[in-house]
């Protein structure tokens, strides 16, 4: 977005489609983000970004800091924020209210239900303009506040993302530590936090300690529970996430089933490589007989999940004209076999199934989960931010592990190939995925632009959050 023309008044009027007032449960909604730099707004944006699209609510971040790059091509220091600068405070002031022009834009034009402002909000006079510039919109405004005290979980989010943006390509880690620790004094001179008593008639959250803490004040609606939901579940622990497809005989007799026993004891191998039995990793089932065969012999504790029961093994493997016959949405498309449930779900079904199970992993510090291709497909679409209509171009070999592990902008894939040769050894492959704090049009970045491969992992997937992918092979002795 050309930070120019977007300046001075807003052009959009709020169109709402009709039949939607405000009081609708699924108006628009403006989600403000409220907080001194590094403390985990951004990583919370774009969870809760990745949560609602995959619940089927178009969302999208639109962050200041990526505007003021834009219009600041040169970071020269801290001194940009200081309260004190006349024309930093004018330059961020403009660049506010341009990335609220495009989310208007998005909530107005573009078929958006939510759009994050992502900026440090962290004065009254700034979140009182925010505010005014609502009031004919017709969109309902929360406020989701980080506060976060703790010097190490600090330092680390400045170590791990501050310090390898834009604005420091040319400095030195220390300079830019330095300056970056100086940008939030700058702050934290008119730092005037969400307030009881002054803010009692705004819709806030505020989000203590990256989610040990929530304070709600009055929640406008369903959308805005969704969300209060998602942050509710959100913790620091760093964890990984394994997915292991199940196969339709691995409980029955039978020529294929000892096969696919080999693999379930080639994945308890690699598990407790993982240290899964040392940390007491759990392994999350459905209650199928089939299903619980493989979960109860991997020496973990097991939990059991109705979510996961949506699929009996042992039914039909259909091909994709049956499929699409069945589907009344997204897998259509498909190409190959698919595992139905005799519930004949569509893909918005499954992901209501899942959700649970979704809110549970962000909670949990990880855990095994057992379960079909098609759940296999949902739950990668949720962690790798892939729209309904590229999950099933995800490329969902049999015989891996799906090993998922969070990081701050994004998610880090393995997918570990087991081999029942003791000579081939398995093989890894592993992929970072960045998303940017983006949503500015300007700010999106090609899908894959930085690949460097060397061995395909997936398909092409579009995701609008997407901007970084990095892949490596590697060959492990088994
Ligand atoms: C930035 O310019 O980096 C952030 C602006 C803000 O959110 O205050």
């Amino acid at each position: 977005m050309p930070i120019d023309s977007a300046l001075g008044a807003l052009a959009f009027p709020l169109k709402l489609s009709s039949g939607t007032s405000d009081h609708s449960v699924l108006s628009p909604t403006l989600v403000v983000m409220v907080g001194l730099p590094a403390r985990g707004k951004t990583s919370m944006a774009i969870k809760l970004a990745r949560y609602l699209n995959w619940l089927g609510f178009p969302t999208r971040i639109f962050n200041a800091g990526q505007y003021r790059r834009e219009s600041v091509k040169s970071y020269k220091s801290h001194e940009l924020f200081a309260p004190t600068n006349e024309e930093g405070v004018n330059i961020r002031r403009h660049c506010a209210r341009a990335a609220l022009h495009d989310a208007r834009w998005y909530l107005s034009e573009a078929g958006g239900k939510v759009a994050i402002f992502d900026a440090t909000n962290t004065t009254r006079e700034r979140r009182a303009m925010i505010l005014e510039l609502n009031q004919d919109w017709g969109c309902k405004v929360l406020f989701v506040e980080s506060l976060c005290d703790d010097a190490d979980v600090i330092s680390a989010n400045i170590k791990q993302v501050k310090l390898n943006n834009r604005d420091y390509s040319t400095f030195s880690r220390d300079a830019a530590m330095t300056d970056f620790r100086k940008r939030i004094e700058c702050y934290e001179a008119a730092h005037e936090p969400l307030d009881e008593n002054f803010d009692r008639k705004l819709s806030y959250i505020k989000v203590v300690d990256g989610g040990c803490h929530l304070i709600v004040n009055k929640l406008a609606s369903h959308m805005q529970s969704k969300i209060a939901i998602c942050l509710m579940s959100l913790r620091l622990c760093s964890r990984s996430v394994y997915l292991w497809q199940l196969e339709g005989d691995s409980g029955r007799p039978g020529s294929d089933s000892t096969r696919n026993w080999q693999f379930v004891e080639a994945l308890a191998q690699y598990m407790h490589k993982e240290d899964a039995v040392k940390i007491g990793l759990p392994v999350w089932s459905g209650h199928h007989v089939s299903s619980s065969h493989v979960a109860q012999s991997l020496g973990l504790p097991v939990q059991h999940w109705c979510e996961l029961d949506g699929v009996d093994m042992n039914d039909c493997i259909l091909s994709s004209n049956e499929a699409s016959q069945h589907f009344r949405d997204g897998f259509a498309r498909r190409e190959g076999p698919i595992h139905q449930t005799s519930k004949q779900e569509n893909y918005g079904d499954v992901v209501r199934r899942l959700e649970p199970l979704v809110l549970e992993l962000e909670r949990q510090c990880g855990a095994l989960v057992l379960c079909s291709e098609m759940e296999l497909r949902i739950l990668l679409a949720y962690f790798l931010d892939v729209g309904r209509d590229d999950v099933m171009h995800l490329k969902c070999a049999k015989h891996t592990v799906f090993k998922l592990t969070p990081t701050p902008y994004g998610c880090k894939m393995e997918t570990v190939h087991l081999s029942l040769e003791p000579t081939n050894g398995h093989r890894t492959e592993s992929m970072d995925i960045v998303w940017t704090a983006a949503g500015s049009p300007s700010a999106r970045v090609s899908h894959f632009e930085d690949r460097q491969m060397s061995g395909t992992l997936c398909a092409e997937i579009s995701s609008p959050l997407l901007a970084q992918v990095r892949c490596s092979l590697k060959v492990e002795p088994w």
